[in-house]
């Protein structure tokens, strides 16, 4: 990245960091003035989002098997911090109207959901097609188009099949094949009246969470040659769904397809030039890693040669990132027809001044080599890794137009956690100021967006922190037996943001 073009962006978050500091000293509330008044494009798409694990419940109907987070969840309750799980959540799979209806309500363009790969194909390959469940998504779409939203459909939000995790999950080099299999028959089944397919949530948590860290499903306290191993089949995976659907669904489906990254926002420290050096490192892995085979070719040149070094310095005679061969790269490259983006956050990094030491087992931190922190005065939320800053919105857009070659963005997830309707308030705020940072990047920035998606649609169940969060424009009162869903303030304004498509009273066309 040109020295030049990064310290201006470093300037403009340092502005923006202690004009956020003033404003917050400044009573922290929505001043107005510092709005936009352009209005969005007429075809910027205004959605919800949620995952089928989170809302659907109806864990075990209609030949529905048992995913890695059924599976963990009746293991080990203590996953999660109040010991609940996602056998009910929201009941949403016996509650298609009701959640049509405020869809409806809300006026948005589009639903992001997912479908579970445990109720299409229950035994994980293709041998088995659950046509209960597939009639079950042929409805609830139709039933979307009918209503005028159009569906964004998710194949896989972390419910793998268990009986795969059996052979291995993504650790399997099998992975990439049994997921095309999959994806051919939603692609088949469901092509018809769908527009944009996700591919992959989230991919680094599956990876980092699920055979690194351990914190999501399926557990695995792995060592970072296993995460590296996961990142390599979920790209390959992705690569030939991708492909599939290019050669054999496009021409007659139309629709486009995506994979949703994510990464928290990272910026300097400061402006010394370790800590800008570090940040911009610290994306490269946790972004940079999938982003780079999809619209560069290969993985990022600093991510190679740091985990080549390190691997070399741990007595290995090959690195413990994949190489990917001359075939793989072309392969890969050019397979995203979008970039969907999932924000919620930021950090600042601070550059080490000494290599980390290597570890047995070693991992990706020490690879990454950096540090990452939340300054206090930076506005808490109710969930601890969320912290209220969408001005960093701006800053992550930039970055990825300049690496990436200016790709339209999809903003498939930004949402704010509460407990209760406490604060819903500040819900309104986060989301009004992220949606004015995408405002400024299209106008100021010459950046395209397709769309943007609030997380989410109603409060459901948020994985390791159960019920604890609440992150719905809809309230869901879990004890009702109706699981009953009532608007916050926050619908009421996100409906007419998306009917008057501006964030003042008076926009310029
Ligand atoms: C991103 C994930 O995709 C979603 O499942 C989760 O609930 C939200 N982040 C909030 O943590």
């Amino acid at each position: 990245m040109p020295e030049k073009y990064f310290k201006c962006h470093v300037r403009y978050c340092f502005w923006h960091d202690k004009m956020n500091f003033i404003l917050i000293l400044l009573v922290n509330s929505c001043l107005g003035h510092h709005y936009s008044n352009k209005r969005f494009p007429k075809d910027f798409m205004f959605g919800v989002a949620t995952s089928a694990y989170q809302i659907e419940g109806a864990w075990n109907e209609d030949g529905k098997s048992e995913s890695i987070w059924d599976y963990a969840l009746h293991k080990y309750p203590n996953l999660t911090v109040d010991y609940t799980n996602g056998d009910v959540a929201c009941d949403s799979y016996h509650k298609v109207a009701a959640d049509v209806a405020i869809l409806k309500e809300l006026g948005v363009q589009h639903y992001r959901f997912s479908i579970p790969w445990t109720r299409i194909l229950p035994r994980g390959f293709q041998s088995e097609i659950n046509m209960k469940a597939v009639i079950h998504y042929q409805n609830f779409i139709k039933k979307l188009k009918k209503n005028g939203i159009e569906p964004m459909v998710t194949l896989y939000h972390w419910d793998l099949p268990q009986s795969l995790q059996n052979l291995g999950g993504f650790l399997n080099d099998s992975l990439p094949e049994w997921f095309v299999h999959y994806a051919k028959v939603c692609f088949h089944f469901f092509g018809s009246d769908v527009k944009y397919w996700i591919t992959f949530n989230e991919p680094v948590h599956i990876c980092l969470g699920g055979y690194g860290y351990g914190y999501f499903a399926p557990n695995i306290y792995g060592e970072a040659l296993w995460i590296y191993r996961c990142i390599y089949n979920v790209l390959l995976a992705h690569a030939r769904t991708w492909h599939l659907y290019d050669e054999e669904f496009r021409l007659i489906q139309k629709g486009k397809l995506a994979m949703s990254l994510n990464n928290d926002v990272y910026i300097p420290a400061s402006n010394k030039e370790t800590d800008i050096e570090a940040a911009d490192r610290l994306l490269q892995f946790m972004l940079g890693i999938f982003a780079n085979p999809l619209y560069v070719g290969d993985f990022p040149e600093i991510v190679k040669f740091r985990v080549a070094e390190r691997s070399k310095a741990e007595g290995r005679n090959q690195s413990r990132l994949p190489e990917l061969t001359q075939e793989e790269i072309a392969y890969i490259k050019g397979t995203s027809d979008f970039f969907a983006f999932n924000v919620y956050t930021a950090y600042k990094v601070a550059g080490l001044d000494y290599e980390p030491p290597i570890t047995n087992p070693p991992t990706i931190s020490g690879d990454q080599g950096g540090t990452i922190f939340q300054p206090p005065y930076w506005e808490n939320t109710t969930a601890s890794f969320i912290k209220v800053v969408p001005w960093t919105g701006r800053y992550i857009f930039k970055w990825i137009k300049h690496l990436y070659k200016n790709p339209e963005i999809f903003v498939t997830e930004n949402g704010y956690p509460t407990h209760g309707n406490e604060l819903d308030d500040r819900r309104i705020f986060y989301i009004k100021n992220y949606l004015n940072d995408i405002l400024n990047s299209i106008y100021e920035d010459n950046i395209t967006f397709l769309g943007y998606t609030v997380w989410s649609l109603m409060d459901n169940f948020q994985w390791n922190f159960g019920y604890t969060n609440q992150f719905g424009l809809y309230a869901v009162d879990f004890k009702s037996p109706n699981k009953i869903r009532t608007p916050r303030p926050s619908a009421g304004f996100y409906r007419r943001i998306i009917e008057s498509r501006c964030l003042v009273n008076n926009c310029v066309d």
